[in-house]
């Protein structure tokens, strides 16, 4: 499987335009995910998920979506915006063409690689107790005038990415708007030249040094993590604006090996750590980094919870054996929650972000672990690029080459998206930092 990757980094040089370049990159990343999760051990489901208090979300008055449901007026409520429902909605959605969007990646584009049925394109999010603020290409382009906007993590965050600029994108005139690479392909660069304003991406799947830290060529059987060193990574988005963390997946495994010292370097030191203490480690590691590095009064820093699987069919009440595959309508059961999403390792991330908070710097989680658990049907399964040719016994038995990580776009992560833009335009982070400036 690891000459995967180099052909497709043989391929970089006769290939030039920058649609190439995501595609090989995301390429490399969606065979990584799907190879370790695969093998990794699933890790047990919590029991008491469900009496955890879910957290809310104080939003300002911002103008509401339009709506069939009713209207409340936001402003000053307390309104959660994680908590809601799905509603079809082939008026508002798509919020873009899935092929109009110039820097659309081949692995999300669902639409080009055969999907017949579009619904997973126009469903919108509606929170219970509010609506969500109409996402405004301009209006975000201006909040980020000569700024970074920088999503720092794995190939699912690579999505809620290439989201974000096809959002924005078709605002841009073609002369005014850019892609480009940096460091070694680990950094992605949007920019829109007219407002100064860059959107990014930083592939780094463990938040912290690892042997996967190649945009391309990380698909490792080992996997090594050096819980305790982020600097390499962490001065490409040091002045950054605007911080959209995620990592999850990578990290379902019963147990990581952890390094402490360098790689490549005879004194280092290895020892299997189980997974949920490993992840606390470079999780502690981050917020270290943060709670030194965070211009309190410039940036705002949000963390993406879990991005949930549907890898099997018998946990909604489907076939047993089966998967995402040929799934069409979302889960209309409240509160369902598949065995893809570890409630151990949001509470992991929660208490670091809180002990953060403590030490007087805000982190706001996206929640969207719950939201997305009911989009079943909104992965690429077979619908995407595939990267070397399908096997007769592949074909005859499509569920075993489905993709039910990702998710297709336009799709879900334009819903993390709009939620983000909910968030950026509150900027409730900075109040709780001014608080604490003057320490
Ligand atoms: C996120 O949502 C889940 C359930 O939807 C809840 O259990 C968890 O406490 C929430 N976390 C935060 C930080 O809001
Ligand atoms: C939206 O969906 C409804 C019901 O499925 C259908 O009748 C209508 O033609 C659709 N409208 C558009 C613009 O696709
Ligand atoms: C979007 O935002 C821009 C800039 O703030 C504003 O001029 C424009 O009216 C907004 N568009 C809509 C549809 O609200
Ligand atoms: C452009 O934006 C960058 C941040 O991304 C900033 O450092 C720089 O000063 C800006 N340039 C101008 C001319 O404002
Ligand atoms: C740059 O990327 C290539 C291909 O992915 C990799 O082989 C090489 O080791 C990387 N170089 C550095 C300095 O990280
Ligand atoms: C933090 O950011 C503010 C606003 O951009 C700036 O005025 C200030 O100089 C920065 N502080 C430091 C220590 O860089
Ligand atoms: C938050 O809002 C205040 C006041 O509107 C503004 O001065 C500040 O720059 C904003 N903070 C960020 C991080 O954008």
């Amino acid at each position: 499987m690891a000459n995967k990757a180099q052909i497709a980094v043989a391929s970089w040089g006769v290939r030039t335009s920058f649609h190439s370049l995501v595609a090989l990159l995301v390429a490399g990343i969606v065979l990584g995910v799907v190879y370790l999760t695969r093998d990794a051990e699933q890790p047990p489901l919590d029991e008491d998920r469900a009496v955890i208090l879910r957290k809310t979300a104080k939003m300002a008055s911002l103008a509401p979506a339009p709506s069939t449901s009713k209207s409340i007026s936001t402003s000053e409520q307390d309104c959660d915006l994680f908590t809601g429902r799905w509603v079809f909605d082939n008026v508002s959605y798509p919020l873009y063409k899935e092929n109009e969007c110039k820097y659309m990646s081949d692995q999300l584009a669902c639409e080009k690689f055969s999907r017949r049925d579009l619904r997973y394109q126009q469903w919108r999010w509606q929170p219970h107790g509010c609506d969500l603020p109409r996402f405004n290409a301009t209006a975000l382009l201006e909040r980020l005038r000569n700024k970074r906007l920088v999503y720092v993590g794995d190939s699912l965050n690579r999505g809620q990415w290439v989201s974000m600029v096809c959002l924005v994108e078709s605002a841009i005139p073609p002369n005014l708007k850019s892609m480009s690479a940096k460091h070694n392909n680990s950094l992605l660069i949007f920019k829109a030249s007219e407002y100064n304003a860059t959107i990014e991406y930083y592939w780094a799947p463990l938040l912290v040094e690892s042997n996967s830290d190649d945009p391309v060529n990380h698909r490792v059987p080992d996997r090594i993590v050096r819980v305790q060193a982020i600097e390499k990574h962490a001065r490409h988005w040091s002045n950054a604006d605007i911080l959209v963390f995620d990592s999850y997946l990578w990290w379902r495994r019963s147990q990581m090996k952890v390094l402490w010292g360098s790689f490549g370097s005879p004194d280092g030191i290895y020892k299997d750590v189980m997974m949920p203490r490993a992840y606390e480690m470079a999780l502690n590691t981050w917020s270290d980094w943060l709670e030194v590095h965070v211009n309190r009064s410039k940036t705002q820093v949000f963390f993406v919870s879990m991005s949930p699987t549907h890898e099997r069919a018998e946990e909604w009440d489907g076939e047993e054996g089966q998967n995402c595959y040929a799934e069409t309508e979302p889960i209309a059961k409240e509160g369902y929650w598949g065995s893809g999403s570890d409630p151990g390792m949001m509470r992991v991330v929660e208490s670091v972000v809180d002990q953060l908070k403590a030490r007087g710097l805000g982190v706001q989680i996206l929640n969207i672990t719950q939201l997305s658990e009911y989009r079943k049907e909104a992965h690429p399964s077979v619908h995407r690029q595939q990267w070397e040719p399908l096997t007769e016994e592949q074909k005859a038995k499509p569920i075993s080459y489905a993709d039910c990580f990702h998710w297709c776009l336009p799709g879900v992560p334009d819903v993390w998206n709009e939620l983000l833009y909910a968030h950026i335009f509150h900027n409730r982070t900075q109040r709780l930092e001014n608080r604490v400036d003057g320490l």
